[in-house]
């Protein structure tokens, strides 16, 4: 638990804080394909970064290698001072696919990851119950995927992330699929998480509102292959109001300067 940023200014606490996560000229290939890199780029403990950049620039492959089901071609990417060469159980990862397991009821789905960590049972259950009324899932503990809209099927995979409680949650485009107030919601629950639990957040999205709401830093990958080609701190007060945010004078201007730096001239 972390509780400098309810103190200081959280840009502050946070550059003092150990790396926890670190690309080192690190390239991704397929095959012939140059999909990613060199990218050299840090993330400290409890920060939050955000990461946008153009389809196919290599985003979703940077988390890839972070949770350690990818190896880079060259370079390597540290997780707490260590090259990652396996699975990294550290990591809670919401991916831009969806892996509901049609079987399985909402509670047994996010429930999934417990059973594996063999977390007894009635602390899973206390877990489980949290993380699906956060997401807004109340009354469909018994339902099964078949039953759900898109948009809910993606709240099941959040509320299963939230219950295994990681120390680095890893989100790619979590919130795409929700309506426009359910994600304003979701922003807002996520930074309450952020601020109680310390962990460190890579986020990735196509939504520079989004980032900048949410973020510490973003980081502006340029096209294929990707590479950091900015970073943008952003200096906006915590804790934040999601609304309120939207009206300070420097938001409007953190998205005209996103915007300029993704554009490909
Ligand atoms: N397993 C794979 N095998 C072959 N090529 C892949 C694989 N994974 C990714 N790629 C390629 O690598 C490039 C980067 O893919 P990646 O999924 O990381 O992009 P992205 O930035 O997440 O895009 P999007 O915003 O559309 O999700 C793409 O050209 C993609 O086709
Ligand atoms: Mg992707």
């Amino acid at each position: 638990m972390s509780v400098h940023r309810l103190q200081s200014s959280p840009m502050n606490a946070v550059s003092e804080e150990p790396v926890a996560i670190d690309f080192d000229g690190v390239v991704a290939r397929f095959g012939a394909l140059h999909a990613m890199g060199p990218t050299t780029l840090s993330v400290r403990q409890g920060e939050f970064l955000a990461v946008v950049g153009p389809s196919g620039c290599g985003k979703s492959t940077l988390l890839n290698m972070v949770a350690g089901t990818l190896r880079p071609a060259e370079g390597v990417v540290r997780y707490k001072g260590d090259a990652v060469t396996a699975i990294n159980h550290d990591v809670g990862y919401i991916t831009q696919k969806n892996f509901c397991l049609p079987w399985r009821t909402v509670e047994a789905n996010v429930r999934l990851p417990l059973e594996f960590r063999r977390i007894p049972k009635a602390e899973a259950a206390r877990r489980v119950r949290i993380a699906i009324d956060k997401v807004g899932l109340g009354g469909f503990e018994k339902a099964y995927p078949r039953q759900l809209s898109g948009g809910m099927l993606q709240r099941v995979m959040i509320a299963r992330t939230l219950a295994y409680e990681p120390d680095i949650y890893l989100m790619d485009e979590p919130f795409g699929s929700l309506d426009a107030q359910l994600r304003t919601r979701m922003h807002g629950e996520l930074l309450k998480l952020w601020q109680e639990t310390g962990a460190t957040f890579v986020f990735v999205t196509h939504d520079l509102q989004e980032a900048i709401t949410l973020a510490d830093r973003v980081v502006v990958m340029s096209g294929r292959p990707g590479r950091p080609k900015r970073v943008v701190d952003i200096e906006l007060p915590r804790p934040r109001d999601v609304i309120d945010i939207q009206s300070n004078p420097a938001f409007g201007a953190y998205v005209k300067e996103l915007w300029a730096a993704l554009d490909v001239h």
